[in-house]
């Protein structure tokens, strides 16, 4: 994580299990628990439960983790392949997403844990860049990757259908070499 960046204390990543299904069920099934710019509607869990079943949600093209402080779940981060910029086997880049329960917001912790993720996918992963869209109102987000030393490359113009229409999208990146000079 960059240097300059105040961690929260207490805050980890760790694989997810089982009970934490049923948290993540319960915080971010309604517009509130999901945050404004993250509430699609109700979704379909089942997945959740196939997915630990089948690969622990660590998977070669996408995983997710369990954000904690101390003993407890207090959100999820998610990676995906985005293979967007050309041919998926040598230009895809990792795209992160978070959610921190509601309750625990504004105290630090999603900056913390998109902080540990990206050490995390470059340690562990050869990849160039890691890229995060959000919502152009969602500004705790902006705030967060920014401090991380993320670019902001641009705005993606209405992309994103929710709660009656569409919505920009704001795209940034970290690269390499600067996750490597801040650390
Ligand atoms: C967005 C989210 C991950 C940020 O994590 P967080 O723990 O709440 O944020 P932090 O405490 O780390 O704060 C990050 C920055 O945002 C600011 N911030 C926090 N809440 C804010 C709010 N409601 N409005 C404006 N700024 C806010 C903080 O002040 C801080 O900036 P600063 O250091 O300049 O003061 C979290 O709020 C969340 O999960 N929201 C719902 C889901 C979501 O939007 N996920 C992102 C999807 S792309």
């Amino acid at each position: 994580m960059a240097a300059h960046v105040r961690q929260a204390d207490g805050v980890s990543l760790r694989k997810l299990v089982a009970r934490d299904l049923e948290r993540i069920e319960e915080e971010f099934q309604s517009e509130d628990g999901a945050g404004t710019a993250q509430w699609f509607g109700f979704w379909n869990t089942n997945g959740l439960r196939a997915r630990l079943e089948q690969d622990q949600h660590i998977g070669a093209q996408d995983g997710a983790l369990a954000v904690t402080l101390g003993a407890d779940i207090v959100g999820k981060v998610d990676w995906f392949s985005n293979t967007a910029w050309g041919r998926a086997n040598t230009s895809a880049c990792w795209e992160i997403a978070v959610g921190i329960f509601a309750a625990y917001r504004g105290r630090g912790i999603g900056t913390t844990a998109q902080g540990l993720l990206i050490d995390y996918l470059f340690a562990h992963y050869p990849r160039h860049r890691i890229q995060a869209t959000t919502a152009v109102e969602n500004i705790a987000e902006q705030r967060a990757i920014e401090k991380l030393g993320f670019s902001r490359e641009g705005v993606v113009r209405q992309a994103q259908w929710r709660a009656g229409q569409w919505h920009d999208q704001v795209l940034y990146s970290l690269l390499r070499p600067e996750w490597e000079a801040a650390r």
